[in-house]
């Protein structure tokens, strides 16, 4: 691994990925692959350790010249694959673009990867996926292995669903060097404030409503950032070529107790705000279609195979993620100010 190529990587964790590894190793060379939409942005790359090290190539997944011309360019023998439309919420309203990038675009770098690579030693398609390919579980459900069916129920879980297959084929029909990984729900820094945790701590500390979809018992399993991206370079470095692996927490709260736990965290830091207590905030809205009502993964086999341990607990992590969006108001403002933002959260919660 010494051309390093990150799709996505102005996204939430692509960002925290690129950071990762240009500090985790002086050796390589990265390039951020990354189109800029909504929930992309060059300021979720400030100030990397080894700049001199990164390159940022803004272009399509979609685009098989640009994905060519960024492969032999930069001579890359390693791919991390981020690039998604990655939220439930906005599959449910306006699901194309998901199958345009998650699924067209996934064909298109496994294409060109085939191409470049073909004959060559050395080189690697790391895809990243998500607990919610194998569809929602039961109360008393076991935690999902990693040979589990798949059985996707949202338009984004069927996407990604359908990406995993398709790098599981290039493996199996080309040679084509892969290794999967399914994760979690990620939160920590740098988070598009449209999912639970950053759109909690925003509406929050504004004073906004906190709206809690349905009873608010789903349950999820959070992982922090760091953790999955120490995962992802364990799995580059150490992981089998054609294997799978889980990347999860560790734990299952509801979405109740995260939003009670941030709630009790804004209390600390705003105790004089007057919309506190924070929980008083909470709305019960509509529930989202065919909500998911719980995910749980079984990580064994990555701590058992490559040594992977997580560092963070849920407690501690969102005590670090509330620090860091109250520190991050211009990062924030400039989301919030956009008219994308203002559109979805009008889409999503006008009629609720
Ligand atoms: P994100 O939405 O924050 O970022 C996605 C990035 O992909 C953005 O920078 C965006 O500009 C870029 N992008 C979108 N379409 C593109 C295209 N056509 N060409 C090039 N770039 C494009 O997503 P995230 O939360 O960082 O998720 C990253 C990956 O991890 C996704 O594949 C997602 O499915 C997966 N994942 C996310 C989570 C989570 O909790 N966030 C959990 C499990 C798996
Ligand atoms: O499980 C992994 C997945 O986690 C990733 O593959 C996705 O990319 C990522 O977006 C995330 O999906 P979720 O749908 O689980 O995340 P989200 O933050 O949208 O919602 C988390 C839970 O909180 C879910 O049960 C829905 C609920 N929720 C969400 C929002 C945005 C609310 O109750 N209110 C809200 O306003």
């Amino acid at each position: 691994m010494q051309h390093v190529l990150v799709t996505g990587g102005a996204g939430f964790i692509g960002s925290n990925f690129v950071r990762h590894l240009l500090g985790a190793r002086e050796d390589v060379q990265v390039v951020t692959y990354d189109l800029l939409t909504y929930a992309g942005s060059l300021e979720n790359l400030r100030d990397l350790p080894r700049p001199e090290r990164h390159r940022f190539v803004k272009g399509d997944v979609c685009d098989r010249a640009a994905v060519d011309a960024v492969l032999a360019d930069h001579a890359i023998d390693t791919i991390v694959h981020f690039a998604a439309e990655s939220h439930v919420d906005r599959s449910i309203a306006a699901p194309g673009e998901f199958i345009r990038t998650n699924v067209t675009g996934t064909f298109t770098l496994l294409e060109a990867a085939r191409a470049a690579w073909r004959g060559r030693d050395g080189v690697r398609f790391h895809h990243v996926s998500t607990d919610e390919v194998y569809g929602s579980l039961a109360p008393d459900d076991p935690p999902v292995v990693e040979s589990a069916a798949y059985a996707p129920r949202s338009p984004y879980a069927a996407s990604k669903a359908a990406s995993d297959h398709l790098v599981r084929a290039y493996a199996t029909t080309y040679g084509l060097e892969v290794t999967i990984s399914n994760c979690s729900n990620n939160y920590g820094p740098y988070q598009f404030p449209e999912k639970l945790v950053p759109l909690m701590i925003v509406n929050g500390a504004l004073g906004k409503p906190l709206p809690v979809y349905g009873d608010g018992k789903q349950v999820r399993d959070w992982l922090h950032v760091e953790d999955h991206c120490a995962a992802i370079l364990a799995i580059l470095e150490r992981g089998r070529p054609g294997e799978t692996y889980h990347v999860g927490g560790g734990n299952q709260p509801t979405n109740l107790e995260v939003v009670e736990a941030i709630c009790q965290l804004l209390d600390v830091r705003y105790p004089d705000a007057p919309h506190a207590p924070h929980r008083s905030l909470v709305t019960h809205v509509t529930d989202r279609p065919g909500h998911d009502r719980r995910y749980d993964l079984d990580c064994t086999k990555l701590e058992r195979e490559l040594g992977w341990h997580r560092r963070h607990g849920l407690a501690d992590g969102l005590a670090a993620t509330v620090a860091w969006y109250a520190q991050s108001g211009a990062w924030l403002a400039a989301i919030r100010d956009s008219d994308d933002y203002r559109r979805w959260i009008a889409l999503n919660y006008g009629a609720r």
